[in-house]
């Protein structure tokens, strides 16, 4: 099939890669030339693994393409994927320009029977919004022969095993009230779905609502493990012990159980607040979901609270040094948006500390997102960010970090203290290394 992608960014260059590998013949469009022109060369402007060689060969074979203009992309496609961002507003709600301006694009340039699938995360009643901002540009050029359908077709990837989540998802959610739509939809998917149906035919809005909520979901049992965590600590419980109880339970499961530095990135803390704040202009007070930001937030400031209580007694974190290890807000990702890492560090210069820095992949967003400074120095590798440093608190659970060398980690910190906000270490190892050890929930 033809198909066109809007946005080049996560979601837009996942899905037009991974759909021109099912065989369709994609284009991707950006108005960001100077990224249409790095993608026509296949340099990405994220980093995702396996994603940069799907595109070098998709290029080459010639069923994927880029552009930065709408008449080319819109006059392609049999069907118009939307996958523009949805960032957030200063008031917490989803910020729609970008996919007003996407779909009255569509609306100029369309000219024949098309499918408008709406991939970006967006609140309820955006697909309706979508359909009357393209009938009325129909109606400007007096093409209102021409037939669309707008349907909800959200993505649940995630970042770092994207192309994996995509081809082997768990569910396809298609939100639409046109059959001939959910028909070629439902063609599109097939390869995805071949075993057993994964689609799930639904409303529009519902769609949107699913997508929220499973973001949402995810998002409280985070919070929920993390004010546990909390909990068990001041009581004298194991938060991991207690994940495993629970999670055995058939009914809970095991997955997103983790107490840790706080959940990141640009999904969860977005998705919370623009369901929070949609709930507000409907009257409907998301109180769950309210306090689900805000057990994150403070989450996010846990470390910091235990390196400076640590340091209290030990003159302060004036002066000091503290490594860290991880700044993207998971691991193989360079995103560090809503990252528990640069809370840390924000807090940890406002205390008059210098930071040490090391992430595999992720430095060059996190010098961006910090901003000039001398106080953090980044590293290139996890134990040159150990010289000089007082201290190290490991932030993101990358592969690399997780059986180091403790004794050399002891030989390289003046106070010795490991701070590890992923519950990644056996307690007896670093104590037989001589290191004090702070984790998160498991019984300091
Ligand atoms: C999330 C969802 O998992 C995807 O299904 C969804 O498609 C995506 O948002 C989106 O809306 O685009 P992502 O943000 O890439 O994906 O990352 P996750 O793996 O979900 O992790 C999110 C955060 O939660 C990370 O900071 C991670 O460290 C934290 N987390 C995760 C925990 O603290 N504990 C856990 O048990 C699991």
């Amino acid at each position: 099939m033809r198909i066109t992608v809007l946005g080049s960014g996560y979601v837009g260059l996942v899905a037009g890669t991974c759909l021109s590998v099912l065989g369709n013949d994609v284009i991707c469009l950006d108005l960001d030339e100077l990224k249409i022109e790095k993608l026509r060369q296949a340099v990405l402007p994220i980093y995702e693994p396996g994603l940069d060689s799907n595109v070098a060969e998709m290029v080459k074979v010639g069923r994927l393409r880029f552009t930065s203009k709408y008449e080319e992309g819109v006059a392609h496609a049999d069907i118009i994927f939307v996958a523009v961002g949805t960032p957030q507003a200063k008031n917490g709600a989803a910020d729609l320009s970008f996919i007003r301006a996407a779909a009255a694009g569509v609306g100029r340039h369309l000219v024949k029977k098309s499918i408008i699938v709406i991939k970006s995360t967006v609140p309820v009643g955006t697909a309706h919004m979508v359909k009357e901002i393209v009938e009325g540009e129909l109606a400007s050029r007096q093409r209102t022969d021409v037939q669309f359908a707008v349907v909800s077709n959200p993505e649940f990837l995630r970042e770092g095993n994207a192309i994996q989540d995509f081809m082997r998802p768990d569910r396809i959610v298609i939100g639409s009230d046109d059959a001939w739509a959910v028909e070629i939809m439902r063609r599109i998917y097939a390869p995805l779905s071949r075993n057993h149906d994964k689609l799930l035919v639904m409303s529009p809005r519902s769609a949107e609502l699913t997508k929220y909520a499973s973001n949402a979901m995810l998002a409280t049992r985070i919070s929920f493990m993390n004010e546990l965590s909390r909990f068990a600590e001041a009581a004298g419980g194991n938060i991991e012990d207690v994940r495993r109880g629970i999670g055995e339970d058939s009914r809970i499961g095991r997955h997103f159980l983790y107490a840790g530095a706080g959940y990141g990135g640009s999904c969860f803390p977005k998705d919370v607040r623009a369901l929070v704040s949609a709930g507000r202009s409907l009257g409907i007070d998301m109180s769950i979901l309210a306090a689900v930001d805000t057990v994150n937030n403070q989450q996010k400031t846990i470390l910091f609270e235990k390196i400076a209580s640590f340091f209290a007694s030990r003159g302060g974190l004036k002066g000091k040094t503290i490594a860290i290890w991880g700044l993207a807000f998971k691991p193989d990702t360079d995103d560090v948006r809503e990252a528990p890492s640069l809370a840390l560090i924000e807090r940890l210069l406002s205390a008059g500390a210098q930071v040490r820095a090391y992430d595999p992949i992720a430095v060059h967003t996190a010098k961006t997102a910090l901003g000039s400074t001398d106080l953090v120095t980044f590293c290139s590798s996890a134990y040159e960010a150990l010289a000089g440093a007082d201290a190290l608190a490991l932030v993101t659970e990358y592969r690399e970090f997780r059986t180091p060398d403790f004794d050399r980690i002891a030989a390289s910190l003046t106070e010795k203290a490991v701070f590890d906000g992923r519950n990644l270490y056996a307690r007896a190892d670093l104590e037989a290394a001589g290191l004090h050890y702070f984790d998160i929930g498991r019984g300091n």
